[in-house]
This record gives C-alpha cells, structure tokens and sequence, in this order.
C-alpha cells in the first residue's frame, strides 16, 4: 500500500513551479526587496480578490494579528476575548500587544465562537462596572475587544457576532490566517469589523516560499497605522511616530504570492469537492461526527476536522492510520487556557474545547490529493474506526 501524507507542497510545485521562478527571478533581477512595487501591486491584487478596500502585507500572520490588534484600539492592559479553540497565535498576539486573553467556548458542531460563548466567557470571568465596562476578575483587566477566530477554513457568522460585540461596546478583528477566500453571505473577513488577519505561512491555502502575512480592512486610518507599525512606526523617513516593529513583507514572498494567487480559487473549489465526498462518504456512521457547514457560508476547507465521539478512540485510529501510511494531524491537541505561556487554569467552562482538543483529528485535503488517495483514506479509516478494540 503506497502512503499518503498529510500535505505535500511538492505536488503544488510541480503545477506552478515555472511561474513561481519566474516571479523570484524579476525580484532578484529588480534587486528592489523591501516593500517597493511588487508589494504594493499584491497588496492591490489580494485587496481586489478578498472584495476588500485595502491590504497591507506583513511578515507573518502572528504580526497581522499583532498590529491588527494595536491599530483596532488594544492598549496595554486591556483584555480581550478569544476562542481557546485555536492555533496559539490567535491569543499570544493579545499578550505581545500588551493584552490580557479572556477565554471563550467554541461551538461544538463548528469550531467557533458564537455570541452565546462569548457572552458566557464575559459573564463567568468578568464583572460589569458602574461605568458600564465588563472587568475581568482576576487582574481587574477592562474588556475592550473580541478576536473572532475563523478556523478549518469556514467562517463564524460575524452578523450576529457584530451586533453582540456592538452591544457589550467591544470591538472586533478577525482571525482568518486558515480561511483565505471565505464567505459568509457574501461577504469576506473583515467586513463587519476592524479588520482581519492572514497568513501566508506554506501550507495555507495560499502559501509563500517562508513565513508572510497580511491585514485586510476597511477603515482607513487602521490601514494607515499599520502601513506605520510596520516600518518602525515612520511615515517619514527618520521621524518616528511611536514604537513600531520591522515586519514587511518580502518583495520576493509578495511575488511568489501573486504568481499562486491566480491558482487560488481552484485550489479552494477542489478542497470543497474532496470535504464533500468524505461527508457524503462518512453519513450513515457515528463512531465520529463530521464538521457541520453553515448555511450562507462558503468554506475554504482549509482543513477536513472530524471529533470522535470517544475520545479515547482518536489517538488508536490515528496510529492505526499512521501505521497504515495515512498522515493525519490535530488540530490542536492543547488548547491555548492549559498552555503554560498563558499561566494555566485560567479559564472556566470551556468544557466544549477540552473535548474537541481530546477528540479531533484532521484528515488529508489538499488541492492534490487524488481520488484513489482519498478512497484509500475513506476505506482505511471506515474500517479501522468501527473494529473495537482500536
Ligand atoms: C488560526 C491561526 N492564527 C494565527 C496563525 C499565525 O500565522 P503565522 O504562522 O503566519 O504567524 C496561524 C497560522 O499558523 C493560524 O492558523
């Protein structure tokens, strides 16, 4: 039996190698590598493909959301909700600008934050002032803003979300590093709030050749204050505003970027036709559930996540799938509330993330996973999930 990995970004390669080359070449040739037209002429070009005002290209996802963060309003020692459901990212960049992390639940059908969850987070570790102004109890931290996690690729319906937000007085941004290309009714992250955050990192639905990110949104003074964060807080040579960081996006990543953008919305449809034949070929069974789409939403699959009803099962079939040459991954085995960078403990009722870190597993989905590949996993794992001693 020939093994399937996890992903492979040698088959990604082989289709838009000639492209990608030449693109690093024009770089190399212009000898132009900070900033410069080829990132502005990416930064229009994802601006016009996400439907969104502006875009400004950073060096990784984790300083989108850093800068993000800083520009929506976040000063030291304000606190923010955010999923513990998610990569440790989405909260290290609450603390790295200055912020203190209030944990929220995630649905457990879709592995997002919902206003429910957020307003039990609020109400279970916050007291509400005479000014009005949600505190947290431990620290006496003011709540200020939320970040809305869109994980696996689907989007959290930000209508309700906005209007939740609006009525507690926080503000949002959003967390779309896993969910290029995403829609919900119609409209991209980033659109009902401050602003969104991607990342570029290689094995996202669209990667560059290292570590990149990008901020997309409407408003443009938050635009404007990244456009300066990211060059050391300057908008003028030598005159600094505030203290900034160094984190611009490579000219040769913006160029690779722009070279697979043009691939991109064919990888995400192929991606949404492998999620929908593992669905169609995983109803009927219910030793897992499978991950729940939401109506008005448009996927980008960027992960296919299924939870095990019995936790214990989850890492005897992943074994069995690795022994069978099947690369599966989870996605995340530790939630970010137990992470000891984040003092432990610090969270409460977030009973729905405990589960989902103790049962998930991610299964092969990238654009070019063949039929015969994915037949092979669907047989494998239908048959190794249902014998009872794995
Ligand atoms: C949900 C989420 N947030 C943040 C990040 C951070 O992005 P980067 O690795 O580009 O810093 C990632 C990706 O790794 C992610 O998946």
């Amino acid at each position: 039996m020939s093994s399937i990995p996890f992903f492979d970004l040698t088959r990604q390669y082989g289709q838009v190698g000639d492209q990608v080359n030449k693109a690093v070449l024009s770089v190399l040739s212009s000898q132009q590598f900070i900033l410069g037209e080829t990132v502005s002429r990416f930064e229009k070009k994802i601006a016009d493909f996400l439907g969104a005002s502006q875009a400004v290209g950073v060096a990784s996802g984790t300083d989108a959301l850093i800068l993000l963060l800083k520009a929506a309003g976040l000063l030291p020692g304000d606190a923010v909700l955010v999923p513990s459901f998610t990569f440790y990212a989405s909260a290290s960049s609450i603390c790295l600008a200055g912020g203190h992390p209030v944990w929220a639940d995630v649905d457990e059908n879709l592995y997002v934050v919902s206003p429910e969850t957020l307003e039990n987070a609020l109400l279970s570790q916050c007291v509400r002032g005479s000014d009005g102004v949600f505190r947290t109890r431990e620290g006496n931290f003011p709540v200020r803003g939320v970040v809305v996690v869109h994980l696996y690729g689907q989007m959290a319906d930000m209508a309700p979300l906005a209007e939740w937000a609006a009525s507690r007085g926080l503000w949002i941004v959003e967390d779309a590093c896993q969910s290029i290309g995403a829609r919900q009714n119609g409209k991209s992250a980033g659109a009902l709030s401050r602003g969104a955050a991607y990342s570029f990192f290689p094995t996202k639905n669209l990667g560059g050749g290292g570590d990149g990110g990008l901020v997309t949104t409407e408003d443009g003074r938050v635009a404007d204050r990244i456009r300066s964060l990211r060059v050391h807080g300057s908008r003028q040579r030598y005159i600094h505003e505030e203290l900034g960081y160094n984190s611009r996006l490579d000219a040769i990543q913006a160029a690779i970027l722009e070279a697979k953008l043009d691939f991109l919305r064919g990888w995400n449809d192929r991606r949404c036709i492998l999620a929908k034949r593992y669905t169609e070929a995983f109803s009927g069974q219910d030793v897992f559930r499978i991950p729940r789409w939401r109506e008005g939403g448009d996927s980008v699959y960027h992960q296919y996540t299924i939870a095990f009803r019995r936790p214990d099962k989850r890492d005897r079939v992943k074994k069995a799938l690795s022994e069978a040459g099947i690369g599966t991954e989870i996605y995340y085995p530790v939630p970010q509330h137990r992470q000891m960078a984040f003092h432990p403990s610090s969270g409460t009722g977030l009973d729905v993330t405990d589960r989902l870190s103790a049962s998930v597993l991610s299964l092969p989905v990238f654009p070019e996973l063949t039929e015969a590949e994915q037949a092979q996993i669907v047989r494998v794992l239908m048959n190794v999930s249902q014998q009872g001693d794995v």
